[in-house]
């Protein structure tokens, strides 16, 4: 394998963390990027569901390390307590995981800060995860962030922290919220930062040296690329760069050193959380989610759902330079008849065949359908394209023509068995 950036190309929740543990195998190191605990990649796994935040997919494969790079931010308690997960459940963690010392800290307050934007914005909220991530992202693009490398250094971290935490708390009580008690976090905090420091690195020199190696490494992404702070539907979006582009930035590998891109889909849209959805349907909605399918790994919240929008699609793999495309949860389209493919969209009578760059005008496309015919029939055990249904065949056909992109990879159901790999 040459060294890959997988990343989402929808609206996150793609099934990027089942398509990581397969392209896993053929991987030495797995890099995360950016994006913080807002992420949920379910892996299914000996029979056990895993749910991860901020440690990449890689972890529960034996003989690979898995590396928390300096994009992303990092919230210390979390961390810890997914380690302490995984461990409880078997999962060797020792030298297999990496921390950058740049990454930015999630702090207590940022997570109060979020909440309270959220609040104050009525309406017209983001519907964030409440994880804080907008705030600290804020912070290191502010130059006012802590991060890990000061968590390592206790003396600085909590002079660093107590200043924060009061200018912090000046804002948290003119916005009407209860501040946030700067002993309990200090103790917390330094407390998880002995926890973490047998894994925290300059992984910028790791990776480099990895490479040198001839290790292979897998870019994971987290969120999607219509979440993306730059790309996505602004400001309904996260506020890392999910796209390819963060891979580098996030990791201090250079773009010359990767060689290839591959992009999830869904094999239909959804989307949690606020913001211009326009395939958005609520009978595919209410099927999906009466099928048990559809609800957030974070957060648990209904996703909101829709048919296969191939205009962000062709976007995706513009802005992405996707090379490849996985294409997953094809089974949750097994009962639908007839399925129908976005082509273009429509604004003002005029057709658009790129999204606009404003939320507003966005959410005002009509998306114009093409329908194809369902299988009524179930794919889940499929092992070869030649075992899909005629119609499945013809659909992933027509989901690679219209997205431009060669297709290789299909998921019909949960579990590594449930691939296929063209
Ligand atoms: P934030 O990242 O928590 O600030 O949330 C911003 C937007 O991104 C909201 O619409 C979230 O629902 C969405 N979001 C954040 N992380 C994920 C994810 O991992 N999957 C899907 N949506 C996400
Ligand atoms: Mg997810």
């Amino acid at each position: 394998m040459a060294n890959t950036i997988l990343i989402g190309a929808q609206w996150g929740d793609e099934g990027k963390g089942k398509i990581i543990d397969v392209l896993t195998t053929e991987a030495d190191v797995i890099v995360r990027s950016q994006g913080g605990n807002n992420a949920g990649h379910t892996i299914v796994h000996g029979g056990k569901t895993y749910i991860l935040h901020l440690i990449p997919s890689g972890i529960l494969r034996r003989g690979k390390v898995c590396v928390i790079g300096n994009g992303v931010v990092v919230d210390p308690i979390a961390l810890v307590g997914e380690i302490e997960q995984l461990r409880r459940a078997g999962v060797k963690i020792a030298k297999n995981l990496l921390v950058s010392d740049c990454a930015h800290l999630v702090l207590p307050y940022h997570r109060a800060l979020d909440e309270q934007r959220e609040l104050r914005k009525g309406r017209a909220k983001i519907g964030t995860t409440k994880r804080g991530i907008g705030p600290a992202y804020a912070d290191k693009a502010a130059r006012t962030g802590l991060r890990i490398s000061d968590l390592m250094q206790p003396r600085l971290f909590s002079k660093k922290l107590q200043a924060k935490n009061r200018e912090n708390n000046a804002v948290l009580r003119a916005l009407g919220a209860r501040p946030i008690d700067y002993e309990e976090v200090n103790k917390n905090y330094l407390a998880a930062g002995v926890k973490l420091r047998p894994f925290v690195t300059n992984t910028v020199v790791y990776l480099h040296n990895a490479i040198q190696r001839g290790k292979q490494i897998l870019f994971e992404g987290a969120q999607g690329t219509f979440l993306d702070i730059d790309f996505g539907t602004y400001p309904y979006v996260t506020s890392s760069n999910t796209t390819a582009g963060g891979a580098s930035t996030g990791t201090g590998v250079s773009p010359n050193r990767i060689d290839r891109v591959v992009g999830v889909m869904k094999a239909y849209t959804t989307r949690v959380g606020e913001g211009p959805l326009p395939t958005e349907d609520r009978h595919l909605s209410h099927l999906l989610h009466s099928l048990g399918r559809e609800f957030g790994a974070t957060t648990g919240r209904a996703r909101r759902c829709g048919w296969f929008d191939s205009v962000a699609a062709r976007y995706a793999r513009m802005v992405n330079g996707i090379d490849e495309l996985a294409i997953t949860n094809l089974d949750g389209l097994d009962t639908v008849d007839p399925i129908r493919i976005c082509v273009g969209y429509r604004l003002n009578g005029k057709r658009l065949n790129v999204p606009p760059s404003d939320a507003v005008q966005f959410d005002n496309c009509e998306p114009i359908y093409e329908e194809l015919r369902g299988w009524k029939q179930s794919t889940s055990s499929a092992k070869k394209l030649s075992q899909l249904p005629k119609a499945a065949r013809d659909y992933l056909k027509r989901l690679g023509e219209l997205a431009g992109a060669k297709i290789s990879i299909v998921s019909v159901g949960p579990t590594r068995a449930q691939t296929i790999l063209l």
